[in-house]
């Protein structure tokens, strides 16, 4: 008890020490402590994921926890039995990959902690009974999008032969199986479409580069017609190594990428990215909302979904909707 009393006061001076020491919703609030296991920091939009989590904490007035894993799934595991054992109110919990989780999440099960899933899903036999609630994007949705947009661009363009190189994101994540999952059904009935190669980047921008030097040595410039990237990090690493090369990114070869952050929507304003799916990640204050109903006994929905879209080089990107985080 006295190290979980402990652990309260350091959570909440870690609240106020990182910034997040706003006026709290309910003063009931300051009691309670969550653990949050983030999964890395691969991406600009993992660093403003984790940053919108520990924002809306402060603001919420939650003593906060946050443990990175560095995209190591056993430090995920690890940081989650420390919270179990520091009797945290409530783990919230970004999963690397979908599997591997059933014993931990057991475990904090046991302790009568709920688990709020954060932008990634758990897949297991038992997985409804192995966290109270996910809040994060509709993946198969968003490579949906992503399929959407390009048949309306072999349209306009009128391409007869269109082949795809994937490069995707980190395998067994959610991310990745369903942005994947989305896109070929979109495009799959159609006779157009080829995709002749996928591979991984990890979603890491270094990865990206790596990834379209490979496919410019295996395909040549000529042999791709579209490179469909499951972030934004990775479509930047792959379009330097286009520019270097002397290919003009989104003419000799049609860029397709998912997040959103500015430097990608700029890229896109710019006539250098030919299409960005929307994937949120202010994810925090949803989140934090549901702790606080949790807590207060009320029911809270099982999964949310923020609203996200797409903007394209067939829209009108002077709207000023269309803008990255
Ligand atoms: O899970 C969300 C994905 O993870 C984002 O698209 C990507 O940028 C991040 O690394």
């Amino acid at each position: 008890m006295r190290k979980c009393a402990m652990a309260v006061l350091a959570a909440v001076l870690m609240g106020i020490l990182s910034g997040c020491a706003a006026k709290p919703a309910d003063p009931e609030n300051r009691a309670v402590v969550v653990g949050f296991s983030q999964l890395g920091a691969e991406s600009s939009w993992r660093i403003a994921n984790t940053k919108s989590v520990e924002a809306a904490a402060g603001q919420y007035g939650f003593g906060l926890m946050t443990e990175n894993a560095n995209q190591k799934q056993e430090k995920q595991i690890d940081a989650i039995r420390s919270f179990i054992a520091y009797q945290v109110d409530v783990i919230v919990f970004s999963p690397i990959v979908e599997t591997g989780w059933d014993n931990v999440l057991n475990e904090a099960k046991q302790a009568n902690i709920p688990v709020i899933l954060v932008d990634r899903m758990i897949a297991s036999e038992n997985a409804d009974d192995l966290y109270t609630a996910y809040v994060g994007a509709d993946f198969y949705a968003e490579g949906c999008r992503a399929g959407e947009y390009l048949i309306r661009k072999a349209d306009a363009e009128r391409m007869e032969h269109v082949r795809i190189a994937e490069i995707s994101g980190t395998p067994d994540s959610t991310p990745m199986r369903d942005r994947q999952r989305g896109f070929l059904d979109t495009i799959g009935e159609d006779g157009r479409f080829e995709i002749i190669d996928s591979i991984s980047g990890d979603f890491l921008r270094s990865k990206g580069e790596e990834c379209m030097t490979f496919l410019l040595e295996k395909y040549g410039r000529d042999g791709i017609d579209v490179i469909y990237s499951h972030n934004d990090s990775m479509t930047l690493g792959a379009l330097d190594i286009l520019e270097k090369n002397g290919i003009q990114p989104a003419k000799d070869i049609l860029l397709i990428t998912v997040d959103g952050e500015r430097e990608a929507v700029e890229a896109l304003k710019a006539g250098r990215i030919n299409c960005v799916v929307q994937c949120t990640p202010e994810l925090g204050d949803e989140v934090m909302r549901l702790v606080q109903d949790l807590k207060a006994g009320r029911e809270i929905p099982r999964v949310t979904h923020p609203k996200e879209g797409a903007f394209s080089d067939l829209d009108d990107l002077t709207d000023p909707a269309v803008e990255g985080f």
